[in-house]
């Protein structure tokens, strides 16, 4: 997703800017680009397509020591990715960044005749008409303000002029923002992640506000302009959290600090001795989740797998309550009856999730009550459902999701289990369920220090083939899914997830030389069916490798058994050897892991 970054102050902007954008990389993005001014005026602009990287280079040649500016990395949504659609767009004495889509666009840029258009960007029609409102009795405030109440979207912009060059003007309604205090100066981000090292105290901006920021204040507004009192909270400015600590890629550095991950997740939480779960911030009184009858939870991609697996769990602990798994970006079109004493858990790491945000506002407009599962600390679901569980998975910089989907599963259940106690239901269940997330972290750990090296020698047999089929029975099934899009995410091999009683319902017609299989094995009730799915699959010529924590005799091409104490959890501990395997096929084809092709980090548009 577009990334955006502003700074006001007494040091050249430009390395401020660039720098910042090089911590939204991770939101993925095809060009960028800077603005400067000095205190009179004077322009200098930098625009790429390509990496931030290309704008170092250049504004190393550069002898700007212009003191603020604005910046962006730009995900092509109107436009190919060029340098005429990078931001920032010029209209009149303004320049502007923008994350977000104006849905009227072209109705607007049928009124906006006079100004000469040089890109495809629903963006250079949003500076065109604040522009067109920008005349001498107009201040830059009121004429960003008079435009926004003509747009239909959403936006987070950061807006500068030549004719008032000692202030930037920010907005948002859907693309996040934050604006970090410093002395004499202040920076603008989308998110935290840029102002590490900067700063630690900044304002979030909601939905509907704006800021006018200069050197020595910030001001918040309504977008009727009337005065807001912004909040001043403090972020968390560990620097070492977002980088790579030695490791190659964020993706495995993500992927092997799981266990000191989930144990942050699990801690001040969970008590292994007296086998029960204390989660605050639910907001919800002990009546509200003893009268709980329905559970809808709501995520995309991972988040939504997360919480399909957690489902599997909920409803063993909660045997009583219905409970129901769906797709953001479905749900929010499809006809659906939302009981009363329904409860949504709204899943998302980034906490920023255009489909995801959209949910959680039609289900709290239809009553139910909402409680987030989300990484980002402070981000616009977190701080607009009714309670919620952080994860503090701590920040996941790699496009695709791991540290994420184990911390967010873990808290999900944990949620579980706090509502069986106060229904006191499934007592047996909650004490072994407990007792396994204890042990989660220790057996994640054990995985990772015993099986990787095979994990890794497996993946490059792997590598090349371009389709893969992800099977897998009961809470294995939903873990086949969240298998084959990490996948596909980052090795662009067409990896598909089936549930393995379902092969021979169509997918087995599949089975040739082009694909392999992951089957995963669990022990337990299901395990022969799942042995004989798989010997389906070998009958046909499949190249299975099979991930499974039985000893139980096993055909196939490839097997890796783990060891492991755990019996309900092992889904969660297996889908960590999945993820090791993605990474090393990834990295086998010489792909971008961190930042795989044509995705964001964080999807903020529909
Ligand atoms: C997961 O690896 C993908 N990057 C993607 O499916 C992601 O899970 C999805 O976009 C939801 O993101 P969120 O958790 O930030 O809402």
């Amino acid at each position: 997703m577009c990334g955006i970054v502003g700074y006001i102050g007494k040091k050249p902007a430009n390395k401020i800017l660039v720098d910042g954008l090089k911590r939204l990389e991770y939101r993925g993005y095809d060009s960028a680009g800077i603005v400067t001014l000095d205190e009179n005026g004077e322009v200098k602009i930098n625009k790429v397509k390509g990496k931030v990287a290309q704008l170092d280079d250049e504004i190393a040649e550069q002898a700007d020591k212009n003191s603020i500016g604005i910046g962006h990395t730009r995900w092509a949504t109107h436009g190919e990715p060029s340098v005429a659609n990078a931001h920032p767009h010029k209209a009149g004495e303004i320049f502007l960044v923008h994350n977000g889509i104006i849905e009227n666009y072209k109705e607007l840029k049928a009124e906006l005749a006079d100004h000469k258009f040089v890109s495809d960007t629903d963006t250079e029609v949003l500076a065109a008409l604040i522009n067109s409102f920008y005349d001498e009795k107009t201040s830059l405030f009121d004429a960003v303000r008079l435009a926004l109440k003509k747009v239909v979207g959403t936006f987070g912009i950061a807006v500068v002029s030549t004719r008032e060059p000692n202030e930037i003007i920010t907005a948002r309604l859907g693309s996040p923002l934050i604006i970090g205090l410093g002395d004499n100066e202040n920076i603008l981000a989308s998110d935290a992640s840029a102002l590490f090292g900067l700063t630690d105290k900044a304002i979030y901006l909601n939905d509907g506000e704006m800021a006018k920021i200069t050197r020595e204040d910030v001001k918040i507004y309504d977008l009727n302009g009337s005065e807001i009192v912004g909040k001043i909270e403090k972020i968390d400015t560990n620097l070492a959290a977002i980088q790579k600590n030695g490791y190659a890629h964020f993706l495995l550095k993500e992927i092997m600090e799981q266990p000191e991950t989930l144990n942050a997740t699990l801690r001040g939480r969970i008590d292994a001795m007296k086998k029960t779960v204390k989660l605050g911030g639910l907001n919800l009184s002990e009546k509200d989740l003893k009268n709980v009858q329905h559970v809808v939870i709501v995520g995309c991609g991972t988040a939504y797998y997360a919480g399909l697996l957690a489902s599997y769990y909920l409803a063993e602990l909660l045997p009583d309550v219905t409970i129901e798994v769906v797709v953001a970006s479905e749900f929010r079109y499809k006809k659906s009856f939302l009981p009363k004493n329904s409860v949504a858990l709204i899943v998302s790491q980034s906490g920023e999730t255009a489909d995801t945000l959209a949910c959680l506002r039609e289900i709290k407009s239809r009553g139910a009550k909402t409680i987030g599962v989300v990484n980002a600390v402070g981000s616009t679901i977190a701080r607009e459902v009714d309670g919620g569980i952080y994860v503090h998975a701590g920040p996941e910089i790699s496009v695709a999701s791991t540290k994420a989907f184990t911390s967010q599963v873990s808290a999900m259940i944990m949620l579980g289990v706090s509502m069986a106690q106060t229904r006191e239901t499934a007592e047996d269940f909650v004490e072994k369920i407990v007792a396994e997330l204890a042990i989660l972290p220790d057996e994640i750990k054990k995985l990772l220090n015993k099986y990787v090296a095979e994990i890794e020698k497996i993946a490059t047999k792997y590598a090349k083939y371009e389709h893969a089929i992800y099977m897998g029975r009961d809470t294995a099934f939903p873990t086949a899914l969240e298998g084959a899009l990490k996948l596909k995410e980052i090795s662009y091999i067409d990896a598909n997830g089936y549930a393995a009683g379902e092969l021979k319902h169509g997918p087995l017609a599949l089975v040739d030389d082009r694909f392999f299989e992951v089957v995963m094995l669990l022990e337990g009730n299901l395990l022969d069916k799942t042995i004989s799915n798989l010997s389906e699959v070998n009958a046909r010529g499949g190249h299975v490798f099979a991930i499974t924590n039985s000893d139980k005799e096993i055909t196939a091409e490839s097997i890796l058994r783990v060891k492991t104490d755990l019996k309900i959890l092992t889904p969660i501990l297996l889908n960590v050897a999945q993820q090791v395997f993605a990474y090393y096929i990834a990295v086998a084809r010489e792909n971008d892991v961190d930042q795989p092709r044509n995705l964001a980090k964080s999807v903020t548009v529909e």
